[in-house]
Formats: structure tokens, sequence, C-alpha cells
């Protein structure tokens, strides 16, 4: 079924509306990071679950802290509850968070360590508390809202395999591609097996749209931006596509730039979604001329709120209004943000009119 038969046969879902390239007076609206610790009730189920890693495992937990954000804010899309590294830690990977600073693995340096990976078809074993996570929330979730599941794209999740960590620059990464290609290729072709299999997984157990997060593709450039984002992208969206006809799926390459022009048109992309580096009015121009984009709100307003969050919140709206717009921030919300922001935004997006 065509992402256009699917949303004209659920005509009350807005994002797979926009997603089929339907302009809407009203955006749907959905957030990156919309289940996370800005919430008391999250805090609360983490507590419950011992910590982050738990949580992402237990199926009844992770669909609960899914579904808190829906309940709250009836946003028109909840995101699976999980994370991007989990797909590391099932090729193999050791995975922990350091509380106040961040996730923690394993490095990757050597064609040993990418030979010492796990095969693809291995990972399922660690994985299928995700997939019962969105068994449940295919039954729960209300009619009008719909599941999005999610990967780390390659580039983003190689950065971490070779790190051990979160790196402001990616360096590690950088000197691995140049110093040994054919280890970083090696590398890139086993997480991006992997990502394929794992989404399609999601996509049968119930997820209706899946996004491939690429945080750090604004740190390559040129040639090796075509390389490690787009290709890696094009490869993983065309066999989706072979696999799932019809479920669309969103591209993040973050703060791309330049590299969002035509990225949906090269990589079989439904939609892009933009950061905030970029302004709404360009990205309605030079991206959304290809299709549905989504965005691009920053997340600071969510800690800062008042008028100017107002203000911004219209603006992008305005920009976007004359095709196909999903609502969203730029990158996630940050654990600071006040809950009665979010509010503010969804009521300032609902009410807009032109
Ligand atoms: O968006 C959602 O609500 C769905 C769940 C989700 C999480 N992580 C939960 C999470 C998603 C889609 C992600 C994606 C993710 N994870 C990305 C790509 C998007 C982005 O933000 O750039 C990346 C790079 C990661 C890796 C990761 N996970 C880092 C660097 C951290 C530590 C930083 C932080 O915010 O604490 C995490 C932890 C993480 N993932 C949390 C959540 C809710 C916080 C964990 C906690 O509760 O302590």
């Amino acid at each position: 079924m065509t992402a256009a038969a699917k949303a004209a046969r659920s005509p009350e879902k807005t994002i797979l509306r926009a997603l089929a390239g339907e302009a809407q007076p009203t955006p749907p609206i959905w957030m990156m990071r919309q289940a996370g610790r800005y919430l008391p009730e999250y805090r609360a189920t983490r507590a419950q679950a011992g910590d982050f890693l738990s949580l992402c495992y237990n199926p009844e937990l992770a669909a609960e802290v899914t579904l808190q954000p829906i309940r709250r804010y009836g946003f028109d899309a909840a995101i699976l509850f999980a994370d991007i590294l989990l797909v590391p830690q099932a090729l193999g990977a050791d995975l922990w968070f350091v509380t106040g600073e961040g996730p923690r693995l394993s490095t990757i340096t050597d064609q040993a360590g990418v030979d010492a990976l796990k095969p693809a078809d291995a990972i399922h074993d660690t994985l299928a508390p995700v997939y019962e996570t969105v068994k449940i929330l295919a039954r729960e979730l209300p009619s009008e809202t719909t599941l999005i599941g999610f990967a780390g794209a390659p580039w983003t999740v190689a950065t971490y395999m070779i790190a051990g960590r979160g790196t402001p620059d990616q360096a590690p990464a950088h000197a691995l591609r140049e110093g040994a290609p054919e280890v970083f290729d090696a590398l890139m072709d086993r997480i991006t097996v992997a990502t394929i299999d794992y989404l399609s997984m999601q996509i049968d157990a119930g997820a209706e749209v899946v996004k491939l997060f690429d945080s750090w593709a604004g740190s390559l450039r040129g040639e090796a931006f075509q390389r490690y984002a787009l290709q890696p992208a094009r490869t993983i969206i065309a066999a989706l596509k072979a696999r799932h006809p019809g479920v669309p799926v969103i591209a993040f390459p973050r703060e791309a730039g330049d590299g969002y022009i035509g990225f949906a048109r090269a990589t079989g992309a439904d939609c892009v979604a933009i950061d905030n580096s970029v302004t709404p009015e360009w990205a309605a121009e030079h991206v959304q001329v290809d299709g549905c984009v989504q965005g691009n709100l920053a997340s600071s307003h969510m800690v800062t709120g008042g008028q100017a969050l107002v203000e911004a919140t219209e603006r992008v709206v305005r920009a976007f209004r004359n095709g196909p717009h999903i609502f969203n921030l730029g990158h996630g919300i940050t654990p600071d943000a006040d809950p009665e922001n979010v509010a503010l935004m969804i009521e300032t997006v609902r009410n807009f009119r032109a």
C-alpha cells in the first residue's frame, strides 16, 4: 500500500497525510525526546525501572513512558521509547550510562574489533523487548496517533562505537575513516545491515513510520557527507521500501546545512527533519520544494517560554504552511524544559490562523 493509500484509509492520521505530501491548515505535531526527564511522570517510571537501559528493555514500562506525553499533551505521534545505542549493544558492544555525563561503550579501533561483532541476525535476541514494546503501543495508542519507530544512522552510531562516548567533534571517527578506511567501511556495513533488520522488525511489530537519526551528520562535509550520510540513508531506505512498500521514512541529517537540499530526492526519504541552524523560510524554499519537512523550533524555547516562544512557533508554522509539514523541535527537548512551555507551543500551533 502506498503512503497516500494508507492515509486515505486512515484520514484521521494527520502525520501520514503530511508524509503523503498533503499541506494541512494545522500541521501535525510531536516532539523529539518527548518522553524524557523534563516530565515528572517519566522520572518516576525511570526510578521504578532502576536505570535508563532497564527502562528501554522493559516493554511495559517503555510503553508507559511512550504514552505519557500522548496522555498529557495529545501529540499526533508517539515515538517508541528506546535508544540508538541499543543496536551497538545488540552487536556485542558493552554499553552503560554514566549519570549526568551520558553513554559509554567499549571502543572499536581495528578490524579485529569489527570482526568480533555479532552477525546482524543475532541482534534480535537483545532487541526482542523493543519489538514487544512496539506491539504493546500498536494496541494501546489512540487510533488517531501515529507510531514512529527509529534507529540511529550508521555514521552517528559509528561515532559512538569508535570513540566509546559522545564527542564534540567526532574526531576519533574521522581519524578512523581517514586513517583506516577499510576498517571504517566494514563497520559502517555492519551497522547498515543491522539497522535495516532492526527497523524492519519494528515495522513488522506495528511501527507505521520510521525515522533515521543522523545527529552528527553536520560534521561530514562535501564528499564525506555524500559517502557516509547520504549513501547509507539511501541504502537503508531502499531496502526498507523493498520490504515494506508504503511505510514512510523520515531522515534527520542534523546540521546538514546545504546538504539538506535534495536529500529527500537522493535518498528516497518521505520527509527530511530540519534542525534550527537553518531558518524555516530557507528550508521552505530549498527543502520543502521536494516534499514533507519536519521541524524546526529551537528547543531552547521550551526552557525560556513566553512571547518569544509564541512568535518563534508562529514563524515556523507560517513559513511551512503552503506545503507538507510536521511541526517539531530542531533537536530533542532538554531536561531543564518547563512542561508548561510545551503546552504553550502546542496551543500556539493549533490556534494559528494565517
Ligand atoms: O525521542 C524520544 O522521546 C524517543 C526516545 C529516544 C531516546 N534517545 C531516549 C533517551 C530517542 C529517539 C533517542 C535518540 C538518541 N539517543 C540519539 C539521536 C537523537 C539526538 O538526540 O541527537 C542519540 C545521539 C542518542 C544517544 C544518547 N542517549 C545520548 C547521547 C544520551 C545521553 C544524553 C542525555 O540526554 O542524557 C542518551 C540518553 C537518553 N536517551 C535519554 C533518553 C530519554 C536520557 C536518559 C535518562 O533518562 O537519563
